[in-house]
């Protein structure tokens, strides 16, 4: 069997995927002309020729402009359908989807019509995949605390839909610490908790987000690996560590793929799990994700198990559930 019918083959979860990331510019272009929205490119060739990335903020600022694209909630629908096709078509039995209500909320979008159509995908995709799937609210921390406050608020009469809240867009100058008391409130509501920390961040966000947040999960984490009494940490605590390879190339966290360090991670005992982040802006899905990073780190078949038998460990469903899987 080739490495890509093995990798496509092991049962995985993606726990680390922006649904607004998925958004292929075919489909941003057909829901910009279909909702009458103007994009800042002239055609899906030039906006493909846009994404070459310095840095993190230099994909975000892309990327919310891409997600203009998105007004009803039939788009919210297509969107995610068209992730889970993918996704099936990668071996991905379970999907925990992120996704950022307030890059939508402030162009007038309702809270409401988001989660709408998400929701109806996920119904649709374990009805015509059988893929499982959670969706978790992501608050953007380059926005207040008391603006995570608000829109909590909007999705507090929807809470039984959501399962978990993370944090994700600028990192640099954003630490875990700015939002204790949100991610507080959601603890009390009994959300799951996750945050992205150490992709461009210091490892002291990672500790942050551990010791304040209390995250279940690392989003990233790569940075990590700068700190060792963290790295025996994570160990210990077998916190699992989202990784997305090929995003971490797109942007500039390793200068190529064979610098990555998530073999170094593996070998040190972390609980890694392989993810796509953006696939729609970083050039693949999970399955490329686990392919070039098996490539160019010659992981064994025995690691890739490994890898993928991590994420169903790591995902948020319970273990009635998960048992068919491992
Ligand atoms: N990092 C931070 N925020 C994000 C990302 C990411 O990789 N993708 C979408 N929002
Ligand atoms: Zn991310």
């Amino acid at each position: 069997m080739d490495l890509e019918t093995y990798i496509r083959a092991l049962p995985k979860a993606e726990l680390h995927l922006h649904i607004e990331g998925s958004l292929e510019p075919e489909m941003m272009f057909a829901l910009a002309q279909r909702n009458g929205v103007t994009l800042p490119w002239s055609s899906v060739e030039a906006t493909r020729a846009a994404y070459a990335f310095s840095d993190l903020q230099s994909f975000l600022d892309l990327y919310y402009a891409g997600a203009a694209a998105l007004i009803h909630e039939q788009d919210f629908y297509e969107l995610a359908m068209a992730y889970f096709a993918r996704a099936h078509a990668d071996g991905v039995v379970h999907a925990e989807l992120f996704f950022d209500p307030q890059t939508h909320t402030e162009r007038g979008v309702a809270f409401q019509t988001v989660l709408d159509g998400l929701e109806r995908a996920c119904d649709e995709a374990r009805v015509q995949y059988g893929i499982s799937s959670r969706l978790i609210l992501c608050f953007l921390r380059h926005l207040s605390e008391d603006e995570g406050f608000a829109t909590l608020e909007q999705a507090v009469p929807h809470v039984s839909r959501i399962h978990g809240v993370g944090l994700d867009s600028s990192e640099k100058g954003h630490p875990p610490s700015k939002f204790a008391r949100l991610f507080a409130r959601c603890r009390e509501l009994g959300l799951h908790i996750v945050a992205h920390a150490g992709e461009e961040g210091p490892p002291a966000y990672i500790v942050e987000a551990l010791d304040l947040l209390k995250v279940e999960r690392i989003d990233h984490g790569v940075r990590a690996a700068e700190d060792p009494a963290l790295v025996e940490r994570l160990v210990r605590e077998q916190t699992p560590l989202t990784v997305c390879p090929l995003s971490n190339i797109k942007l500039c966290v390793f200068p190529t793929l064979q610098d990555h360090n998530l073999k170094q991670l593996l070998d040190a005992g972390l609980k890694v799990t392989i993810n796509s982040d953006d696939p729609a802006y970083f050039g693949g899905y999970i399955g490329q994700n686990f392919l070039a990073t098996a490539e160019a780190l010659h992981l064994s078949r025995a690691e890739l198990k490994r890898i993928a038998r991590n994420s169903l460990e790591a995902s948020f469903v319970g273990d009635a559930e998960r048992t068919p899987w491992l």
